[in-house]
């Protein structure tokens, strides 16, 4: 798990109740190392889990539509682009031409009936200025 910046205030992402079991993530962007990246939350197991939306393969967003990250099964989050597969509790790769990679973590907490995100000191809100490949200049929601 990325080491919290400590001053960098949690970043609310969502209700909990957007989060359904084994359901449809919630997508945010972020910025890693001053380039904007998609990142998404989920909810697997009763657990809240957040990964940079980026295959560990090609680094390239994974859901074949926007939120939709798991197999038919809905066991593990799927990479539509050459089918790597992810355990979506660890983010580890468990198949595919992934092997041995693992999805970026992003730290997230539920309390008070909402999700959040402790943004690190590699991955952080967008600013409020563009970024270099021009990206959005909101916050994440
Ligand atoms: S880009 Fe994800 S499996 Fe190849």
């Amino acid at each position: 798990m990325p080491p919290i910046d400590p001053a960098t205030n949690p970043v609310r992402l969502c209700a909990s109740e957007a989060l359904v079991e084994r359901g449809d993530a919630v997508v945010f962007e972020v910025q890693q190392w001053r380039r904007k990246v998609g990142a998404f939350v989920m909810r697997f197991e009763g657990r809240v889990v957040a990964y940079l939306n980026q295959c560990a393969h090609v680094p390239t967003e994974m859901d074949w539509q926007e939120g939709k990250f798991l197999d038919r099964d809905r066991e593990l989050i799927i990479c539509s682009i050459h089918g790597a597969t992810y355990d979506p509790l660890s983010g580890r790769c468990v198949g595919g031409p992934c092997l041995g990679g693992r999805l970026t973590p992003l730290r997230v907490e539920e309390r008070d009936a909402q999700v959040y995100w402790y943004p690190s000191s590699d991955i952080q809100p967008l600013p409020a200025e563009p970024l270099r490949d021009g990206g959005s200049v909101e916050s994440p929601p």
